[in-house]
């Protein structure tokens, strides 16, 4: 249809009743009216045994619901469903693009199906009027929508990791054309984009690909590169994800299984020329070290069969900055606790590090920017398998967990 067709219309509508005589004769507001739908394809962040959050963005300004139904058979629309609302706007319904609803309330280790729900807003004047377009669900034919919650235990996991894509979303697609229910959960470490020029780009780049391929049922943790500081729209990154922290370094864990996902800054020092002045890294991953004891002293942690973390950058005290902050800030912490294994990525190479080859007390593995790596996790071992966008494995490799139980 041509953009010329569509109907320009009067909100003159609302004017008149009771409104001073200078709001009567305000200039007529006008806009467009058009059909709300997704462009992100839903993905889930922050699945706990109770809760689980899912992300969405419009073509246009929304309000946004989600519907829940449990995975019984019925038809979604064989009763009205529970309906959760996107709570950031502290008790206001937030008007906007990006969609962010938390569902809680849940039952452990229960699978539910969910709909996310739209309603268009053309227009809004202040306290005047909000004139609302058409109401659309996203199609659960075309896309059926499912979740499980979290068990208390769990005796084998199925997770995939990714990084440094750089926006190149047909490898992304490539790795995941099968992976719909294929993981328990899937990480994106680091750099998925080389700056956040446009927030746009986030979802344009992989967001949307990895909803519409399998984050919609599988949970997504999405670890921060050093990339992922870069563009002038790198601070709403927060916007599209959902942490048990609130910040880009958390934790997390199924059962005994126990995984930190660490923010490693950027690669440079704060004051380099080339950080533009903008970039405070460096007490930022401070507080983060500080956050990191308080973790290793959890009860989780420490009863945990099985530790392994996520950094984007790996440890080296003679490396780049980022590299050495790594190795100085989070590493000593990691030596004295004990973890199994280190998955890290950047520098676009497979390479393997036993532990000692810096002063990392554990195995760090680097992931190189094509490959898609799986892993196999029980409480006797790590079971990682490397495989091109052809989905051949090129390499497997073995790690004991629960190592740290003998320094205990
Ligand atoms: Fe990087």
């Amino acid at each position: 249809m041509k953009k010329s067709s569509w109907i320009l219309f009067l909100a003159a509508l609302f004017s008149g009743f009771g409104l001073p005589a200078a709001a009567q004769e305000a200039a007529p507001r006008t806009f467009e009216v058009q059909h709300v739908r997704q462009v992100c394809y839903p993905y889930l962040q922050h699945v706990t045994e109770t809760s689980f959050t899912v992300i969405w963005t419009t073509n246009i300004d929304a309000l946004s619901w989600v519907e829940v139904a449990p995975d019984d058979g019925t038809h979604f629309y064989n009763c009205e469903r529970p309906k959760y609302y996107d709570l950031r706007g502290l008790g206001r319904r937030p008007i906007g693009r990006v969609h962010k609803v938390t569902v809680s309330g849940l039952e452990p280790g229960t699978t539910y199906r969910y709909r996310i729900m739209m309603q268009g807003v053309l227009d809004q004047d202040n306290r005047r009027s909000i004139v609302y377009g058409e109401g659309y669900g996203l199609d659960l034919r075309k896309h059926p929508t499912k979740v499980t919650t979290k068990r208390a235990a769990y005796d084998k996991l199925e997770f995939a990791v990714v990084n440094d894509m750089h926006e190149h979303d047909s490898v992304l697609r490539a790795d995941f054309k099968d992976a719909k229910g294929k993981y328990d959960f899937v990480v994106f470490n680091g750099d998925m984009t080389s700056a956040i020029d446009h927030e746009e780009d986030v979802v344009k780049h992989y967001l949307s690909s990895a909803g519409e391929l399998f984050a919609s049922d599988t949970p997504l943790y999405i670890v921060r590169g050093n990339h992922e500081y870069r563009g002038n729209d790198a601070l709403k990154w927060y916007d599209y994800m959902d942490t048990p922290t609130g910040k880009t370094y958390y934790a997390f864990r199924y059962g005994g299984f126990f995984f930190i996902a660490l923010d490693s800054g950027e690669d440079k020092p704060d004051s380099d020329i080339r950080n533009l002045g903008v970039m405070a890294v460096e007490p930022y991953v401070r507080e983060e070290a500080a956050w990191l004891k308080e973790v290793v002293a959890s009860e989780a942690f420490r009863t945990a069969d099985a530790r392994i973390v996520f950094s984007h950058m790996s440890p080296n005290p003679k490396g780049w900055h980022g590299d050495r902050m790594v190795a100085e800030l989070f590493v000593p912490t990691l030596n004295e606790a004990g973890i199994d294994l280190m998955l890290c990525a950047h520098h676009h190479v497979h390479r393997i590090e036993p532990a000692g080859t810096t002063n990392a007390a554990f195995p760090v593995v680097i992931n190189d920017n094509q490959t898609l790596l799986e892993c196999t996790l029980d409480r006797k071992e790590a079971r990682l398998r490397f495989h091109d966008d052809a989905q051949k494995v090129w390499k497997t490799v073995s790690y004991p967990v629960g190592t740290f139980k003998k320094k205990q």
